[in-house]
């Protein structure tokens, strides 16, 4: 069993590197990997990773949800997996093509992982977009279909919210992998919030969650390095 702080993710939703690093230094010890997204790394992303890199052996998660025409996300993927990152993302989208090329891009030096619904969306946003009853009714279906595009182009797993760890572990294998966001501790203030299907870390890790994306209950808590061994805890009880 990986230690606890593995499990984390904290992602470093904030404009500047100048605001990332407090998190960077405070939190390099107990959290498993930095998370990346586009806010930061549009202004200074190759000088963030070098950031994270010389402050310990946190690995990065390079969230850029990639969607565009196959040939080129797998030139992206290619330039990006000289960054020596351990993840990056690319939108399930709409055709298998585009995942194939990812990992084709990645060359096995960056772990692709599809993104299947997002945690922010609900069933009333799916209708919105036009899909129908079998979707619509029950999102899962729409994540488990996602899922096995993603497995068959070779992803090395999937974001997905922990309601539907689970079923995904079950379904595509212990390797393939779950990372869920959308989780929220019992005590955190933020819960009312853009997340629609929201789990606690306790919750996801019973559900097979290989790794959780906590941002705002560690970020905007007034003690971030507490609430993360507070959430390590937490985990380490799950897996008792
Ligand atoms: O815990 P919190 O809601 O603050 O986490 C927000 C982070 O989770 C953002 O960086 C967002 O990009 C990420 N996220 C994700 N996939 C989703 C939903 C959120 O990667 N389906």
């Amino acid at each position: 069993m990986k230690p606890a702080r593995d499990y984390i993710i904290f992602p470093l939703d904030v404009p500047t590197l100048e605001e990332a690093k407090p998190y960077i230094e405070c939190l390099s010890d107990c959290v498993g990997m930095f998370k990346l997204g586009l806010e930061l790394f549009i202004r200074s992303g190759p000088e963030a990773i070098k950031t994270i890199k010389s402050n310990g052996n946190t690995g990065i998660f390079l969230d850029l949800k990639l969607h565009d025409i196959p040939e080129t996300v797998k030139r992206a993927v290619k330039v990006l997996a000289d960054l020596d990152v351990t993840f990056t993302t690319v939108h399930c989208g709409e055709s298998i093509n585009m995942l194939e090329s990812a990992v084709k891009g990645a060359e096995g030096r960056v772990g692709i992982l599809g993104v299947t619904v997002l945690t922010s969306v609900s069933k009333k946003d799916i209708i919105d977009a036009g899909f129908n009853d079998r979707f619509s009714s029950d999102l899962t279906g729409l994540v488990m279909k996602r899922a096995e595009t993603a497995q068959k182009a070779g992803c090395a797993g999937v974001v997905c919210s922990g309601l539907e760890a689970g079923v995904i572990k079950n379904k595509f294998g212990n390797n393939f992998l779950a990372v869920t966001p959308g989780i929220r501790p019992a005590w955190d203030k933020t819960a009312k919030d853009d997340q629609q299907r929201i789990m606690t870390p306790a919750q996801a890790i019973k559900n097979g969650a290989d790794y959780l994306v906590i941002g705002r209950p560690i970020r905007d808590s007034n003690d971030p390095r507490e609430a993360a061994l507070k959430i390590a805890e937490e985990i380490n009880e799950a897996n008792k």
